[in-house]
């Protein structure tokens, strides 16, 4: 009996990892907008887990919007996993993600389940990261300068060509910062901002990590960043802190949204089920990246920033997430700051 029950379980394990067992469960195609670690895990545990083999694609929110747009009439995507809020918004307003009211819902913070209430249940919060400054520590005691505090300390003419954030148009992050700087300065004085902050970036990243990647790396001494993405590059002994502007910031309500006209549609929903739950969210952490996860269940890893110490901006998540909305900030951006001479 005891050997037969053993070698039933080893026959399982087996099966639940051998792929032949993976093609039983069907395919998952998942784009993938957090970190490679975070991606990696989940296709992994998932597959394990069901038998469901996952084809993943790792692409900014920004780019990945532009992929779901391009596949419309022939959709090759499933289920779209995180990434900031605005762009999920903008899929679920030009319908193409699917409406889905999970039943964990009550058990999401109010936050994400208000991104889906805002979307009728096209998308749904699964974590939230405020957005901040990182800074290389050694290059700034170098420089004999102070770590920035606000974002007008970001104007000082001696970190020219010293600091780096992404490019709004393929990057959801550095789409926060400039729908943040619009709501607590006001338009014009945004555009005034980033025009004079244009002298002193070195570059506009394809990828929202990128910067913090280049501070931690003493490639450049400051970038504009999610602050949860600190911590991670810490872990690997760069010398990086974060901070947030006492002034004033934006958070991302990092989404998930499945397709329509998903081709795997049961598996999308058991994976969009699995992800809303504690232990799934978790996995954020294990890999690395510490956002707010926003199962309430979730443990909380002592690294996760503490929300309580930020000074927010009410962010207008329906606002900054329409479609006409995003595309005029990015298209003036595009005129008016990435083209100027440095
Ligand atoms: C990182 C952060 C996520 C964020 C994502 C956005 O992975 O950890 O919280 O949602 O960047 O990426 P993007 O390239 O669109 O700025």
């Amino acid at each position: 009996m005891r050997m037969h029950s053993l070698a039933a379980a080893a026959a399982t394990a087996l099966a639940l990892t051998s792929p032949a067992f993976a093609q039983d469960g069907g395919q998952l195609n998942v784009i993938c907008s957090v970190q490679a670690e975070w991606c990696n895990m989940i296709q992994t545990v998932f597959a394990k887990t069901t038998g469901i083999k996952v084809n993943m694609s790792l692409k900014g929110s920004g780019e990945a919007l532009a992929q779901l747009i391009a596949e419309k009439a022939n959709p090759k995507t499933d289920v779209w996993f995180g990434g900031t809020g605005d762009p999920h918004l903008q899929a679920a307003e030009q319908g193409l993600s699917m409406e889905y009211k999970s039943p964990s819902l009550p058990q999401l913070h109010a936050w994400a389940q208000q991104q889906a209430q805002q979307s009728a249940y096209k998308t749904v919060g699964i974590y939230s990261g405020p957005l901040g400054f990182g800074y290389n520590t050694e290059l700034l005691a170098k420089k004999k300068l102070k770590a920035p505090q606000t974002w007008a300390d970001l104007l000082n003419p001696a970190l020219k060509g010293e600091i780096q954030v992404a490019n709004p148009a393929s990057s959801g992050t550095a789409y926060t910062m400039v729908a943040t700087l619009v709501q607590l300065m006001g338009e014009e004085k945004a555009f005034d901002y980033m025009k004079a902050l244009h002298k002193n970036i070195s570059q506009y990243t394809r990828s929202g990590t990128g910067p913090i990647k280049a501070a931690a790396r003493g490639e450049t001494t400051v970038s504009i960043s999610f602050v949860h993405d600190g911590p991670g590059e810490k872990m690997q002994g760069f010398p990086i802190e974060t901070i947030t502007p006492s002034d004033g910031t934006g958070a991302e309500i990092g989404s998930m949204s499945i397709m329509k006209g998903a081709r795997n549609l049961d598996n999308a929903k058991k994976f969009y089920e699995w992800a809303l739950t504690g232990a799934a969210q978790e996995m954020g952490a294990a890999a690395k990246q510490f956002q707010l996860p926003s199962n309430k269940s979730a443990k909380v890893d002592p690294r996760v920033p503490d929300f309580k110490k930020i000074k927010f901006i009410n962010y207008d998540y329906a606002k900054y997430g329409a479609s006409a909305e995003r595309r005029r900030l990015i298209s003036r951006w595009e005129k008016e700051v990435n083209s100027l001479p440095r």
